[in-house]
This record gives C-alpha cells, sequence and structure tokens, in this order.
C-alpha cells in the first residue's frame, strides 16, 4: 500500500501557499529581510506548532508569512511548494493565496502576483505541473476590504480562476460575503469556500446556497445534519477534506475518528489535500499515508480521492481527461 500511495497521481485542491513555508525558508527570508522572528531556532519554530484550534493556529500562521517581502520570497515560497509536489507525483494543483495578509503589511498585490506566477510558470515548464491560482478573502476582515481586493484582482483575471473564503469561520459565517461573491460572479470568477471546518453544517448550506460555490473547503461538519450528507451525495459537491491539518485543529482527536471514509463510503466527491503543510505535518503523500494508516481501506478506494479531484478541478474537460 505505502508504494501505491507514494506513485499514486494526485491533484491537490486545497493548499495555502502562504502556509507551505517551512521554518528552514522562513528563517532564511528572516534574515535576507531582517525581521524579527519569535523563535530562536527552526527546531524552536516546529517545537511550537502545537494547536488548540483554528485560531491559534491563524495567530501563528499569520505570524509566519511577515517573513515574506520581496518579489523572490514568493517565488521561492511557491517553487519550494512545486518541488514537494513532484516529490508527491502532484499532477496538478489550485493554490490559495491571501493577498489580504501581504496588502495589510504594505506589500503590493503585484508583488505577490508577480513572485507566484513566475514559479507556477516555471513549474509547468520544467516539472510539468499544472497549475490555477485561488484568491481567498480573510473573513475576519470586513466586506469593504474583500471589495477592495476583489478590485485588485480584476486586472489579473488571466491568472486568478476562483475566489475562496478562509481564516476565522466562527463569527464570519457566509452571508457577510455574499455580496462580494456576487459581483466576483459577475466578473468570471468561479467561487469556493472554507465551511463547516470548525463552524456548523448550516455554513456549508449557505455557501452553496448565499456563495453559489463550485466546492467546499473542508466541509466534514457536513456529518452533523444527515439531510445534507444526502445532498451532497445527489449534487456531488466536491469537498477538499485536508485530514492532517484536521486532527492538528481537533476538529478531530484522532485520525481514526475521521469522517473522511464514511463519507466516500457513502458516496460524498471527498478529496484529500494539505492545507497548510509546513504547519501540520505533512504534504500530500504524508495526508494520504495517515487516511490508510487509520483506516482499512483499499487501494481502488485511495484512488477515488484522485479521480474525484481530478473531477472536482477547475481544468477544462480535455485536460482533466489527460489527467485520467
Ligand atoms: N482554515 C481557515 N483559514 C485558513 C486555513 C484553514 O484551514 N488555512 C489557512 N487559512
Ligand atoms: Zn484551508
Amino acid at each position: 500500500m505505502e508504494s501505491f500511495i507514494r506513485t499514486l497521481p494526485k491533484v491537490e485542491l486545497h493548499v495555502h501557499i502562504e502556509g507551505t513555508l517551512e521554518p528552514e525558508l522562513m528563517f532564511e527570508l528572516a534574515q535576507r529581510n531582517q525581521i524579527p522572528l519569535p523563535y530562536a531556532s527552526v527546531e524552536e519554530a516546529r517545537a511550537a506548532y502545537q494547536f488548540d484550534d483554528l485560531q491559534s493556529f491563524l495567530d501563528m500562521y499569520y505570524l509566519g508569512a511577515a517573513v515574506l517581502q520581496t518579489e523572490q520570497d514568493f517565488y521561492d515560497l511557491t517553487w519550494a511548494y512545486l518541488l514537494h509536489c513532484q516529490q508527491d507525483h502532484v499532477m496538478h494543483t489550485e493554490i490559495f493565496f491571501d493577498p489580504q495578509t501581504h496588502t495589510e503589511r504594505g506589500v503590493s498585490f503585484q508583488t505577490v502576483m508577480a513572485g507566484i506566477t513566475r514559479a507556477l510558470a516555471d513549474g509547468e515548464q520544467q516539472l510539468s505541473i499544472s497549475s490555477r491560482l485561488i484568491m481567498c478573502f480573510l473573513r475576519h476582515l470586513s466586506e469593504e476590504a474583500a471589495f477592495e481586493t476583489l478590485a485588485q484582482a480584476m486586472s489579473y483575471q488571466e491568472y486568478i480562476i476562483g475566489v475562496g473564503l478562509d481564516s476565522s469561520e466562527h463569527g464570519h459565517p457566509p452571508e457577510k460575503f455574499r455580496r462580494v461573491f456576487e459581483k466576483a460572479h459577475e466578473a468570471g470568477f468561479l467561487t469556493v469556500a472554507h465551511a463547516g471546518e470548525e463552524g456548523p453544517a448550516s455554513n456549508i448550506r449557505d455557501a452553496m446556497s448565499m456563495l453559489r460555490v463550485s466546492r467546499i473547503d473542508h466541509g466534514v461538519q457536513c456529518s452533523q445534519d444527515p439531510a445534507l450528507v444526502e445532498e451532497l451525495v445527489r449534487n456531488q459537491m466536491p469537498l477538499t477534506v485536508c485530514p492532517l491539518s484536521n486532527v492538528q485543529l481537533r476538529v478531530f482527536n484522532r485520525m481514526a475518528d475521521h469522517n473522511i471514509i464514511a463519507l466516500l463510503r457513502k458516496g460524498v466527491c471527498v478529496t484529500i489535500n494539505s492545507d497548510d503543510p509546513a504547519y501540520f505535518g505533512g504534504y500530500m503523500t504524508d495526508n494520504f499515508l495517515a487516511v490508510t494508516a487509520a483506516f482499512d481501506v483499499t487501494k481502488e478506494e485511495m484512488a477515488v480521492f484522485t479521480a474525484n479531484a481530478i473531477r472536482a478541478s477547475f481544468l477544462p474537460d480535455e485536460e482533466k481527461a489527460q489527467l485520467q
């Protein structure tokens, strides 16, 4: 099983590029840019990665992102992630980025875009890894700030296929961004949203009805609402599930308690993803292996995760066919 998983072709649909910042690169960039870090060493940073919930993680994630300053920094970050993709047999990846995490610190939208897109172009050319970019709004910030961010994205529609919603789910329901997502749809962006990670199943329903999303990111709280699970099976709404993330953020106490295999066997279009691999202990292969270690699953079942991810991707049908 292990060698089967390692070489299984994979498609990633839920990864935050800022969450791929390994402590080694964080220290290198901190030195390059003369940014102080609250950790004395790489080891101390890694040891600090112990979380009680989503917010305790987000606090550290935003802190780490402060070392990202120049176009080259964003290039190096993205390139390092793509090398992990190559190692893990990830053929295609759809990457989230959080522009507000950077523009709020005075780093321009253009700097972020230029570094990420240059690395993605090199990844396509040199590693044959295809990719798409999805811009996330930070849901703890205002609707107005999201509208401003959307306005900036309008000049980059060639590079940004869709918009999403991340950060603190509690207290910031989908409804808060209904009008922003309306405008994003009008402009031709596809939409996704984090929903039902820590928040209630109703956030999943609301993301579908109010934000008209093409996929739900996480979505694991759907099990609180059996009628919703039936609906997810009927409409084949993809869930981009992140197993190691969910255990690290205590959405589930142990991997054996995770509902991903139960959802798969019910016929929900579930996929496996890494979320913030530098913080949660692993990339795509690690997430696949963690699931196989905790459940009695077959190779055929594990291969369904890739088939689901191809189907749920934002690639045109011809390119999906090439991945199969
Ligand atoms: N949830 C919400 N916001 C995030 C996450 C997540 O898992 N990762 C990075 N930002
Ligand atoms: Zn996420």
